[in-house]
């Protein structure tokens, strides 16, 4: 939008990724083409959600994934439609999917391998798809350094820091795709009457408090002392600080974190019995999600460690996730911490 007069009332996803590309005048528009093989796919995967009803894929595959989650039709669905987009592009050399246990080298076509990882969790809040509550989308893009020669899953585990965009899309009331490369957050929904991701949500900041806190609250008891004094402490009486605050939790990160960066608030999933390395997966939930957070001025750690600088050792590693309002973040540290 650099220089361009505002003559069109509104600028589509293609326009604003062509604007951002003439930022950087080498660049080959491999990157551009890439973001806009993942929004085609975006397109795809919400038209499939928009006829689960309708169409045979509610339900399950009957297979269980590497997390020993029950699979959805709809996990599977989605994932099939974005390794099809990613491959037909050529830009992307490998992907990491939540619902498939092995990284996924996407073939060596010959002429200039696409030089880009993408990290992907297909449907998120799936156990939510059959019930018409809102699902998500997050994908995590790194580039492949430069040593190698052909992707490997080494390359793929790359610290949060490294990644070159990061980004969500939410099947809500309305169909959103949020992302970062690094300048900031944009947000732009889905005009379905002519299939084009339209700028909605330019330059997207979080607030730096609020007074939403999400959480499943039945795993209470096998809170560490720390977080159940952060809870206690966010349901006293404090008008100054906003509290009592609200709890709000729908059980599909993607749409609890997309309200929470709107309005402020923290989303925390921690080390429970059940995970006690907490549930959410670094690579494709905390890290992307964490770079997006940061971006809008927010802040993403697991009680004691920023996100961004965890070094990955396991492409599914799980991580305890504190994400949301910078104040917030830092005030149930200090709770975890001990400090409080
Ligand atoms: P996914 O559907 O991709 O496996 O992710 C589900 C995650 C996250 O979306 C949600 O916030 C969390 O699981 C809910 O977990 P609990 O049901 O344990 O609260
Ligand atoms: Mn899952
Ligand atoms: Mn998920
Ligand atoms: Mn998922």
């Amino acid at each position: 939008t650099r220089g361009r007069k505002v003559v069109e009332e509104f600028i589509t996803l293609e326009q604003f990724i062509i604007d951002q590309q003439e930022r950087f005048p080498h660049s080959t528009g491999a990157f551009s083409r890439l973001l806009r093989d993942i929004s085609v796919a975006a397109k795809i995967v919400n038209r499939d959600i928009r006829r689960a009803g309708l169409v045979d894929i509610f339900g399950t595959t009957g297979k269980v994934n590497i997390h020993g989650e029950v699979q959805q039709k709809l996990d599977a669905l989605a994932h099939e439609e974005f390794v099809r987009a990613l491959r037909r592009g050529g830009e992307c050399c490998l992907i990491g999917s939540e619902e498939h246990a092995e990284a996924i080298p996407l073939s060596a076509n010959g002429e200039g391998d696409g030089r880009y990882i993408v990290l992907l969790d297909p449907l998120d809040g799936s156990s939510n798809v059959d019930v018409n509550v809102s699902v998500g989308t997050i994908f995590s893009i790194y580039r492949l350094p430069d040593e190698y020669e052909t992707p490997t899953l080494e390359a793929a585990l790359q610290p949060g820091s490294k990644q070159v965009a990061a980004g969500y899309i939410v099947y809500g009331s309305s169909t959103m795709l949020v992302y970062t490369t690094g300048n900031g957050v944009n947000g732009f929904t889905l005009d379905p009457s002519i299939g084009e991701f339209i700028l909605s949500h330019p330059n997207i900041r979080i607030p730096k408090t609020g007074s939403i806190y999400s959480i499943n609250e039945g795993n209470f008891n096998s809170f560490e002392e720390g977080l159940k004094r952060f809870i206690r402490w966010a349901q006293e009486e404090d008008k100054a600080t906003g509290r009592p605050f609200s709890t709000r939790y729908i059980g599909s990160f993607v749409s609890d974190f997309h309200r929470n960066l709107l309005k402020g608030g923290i989303y925390m999933y921690p080390a429970t019995k059940k995970n006690p390395e907490g549930k959410l997966r670094l690579m494709y939930e905390a890290n992307p999600m964490a770079f997006i957070v940061e971006q809008a001025g927010g802040r993403a750690s697991d009680g004691h460690r920023r996100i961004l600088d965890i070094v990955p050792e396991k492409l599914h590693q799980r991580t305890p996730l504190f994400i949301g309002s910078e104040e917030l973040v830092r005030t149930v540290e200090e709770f975890l911490q001990g400090k409080r």
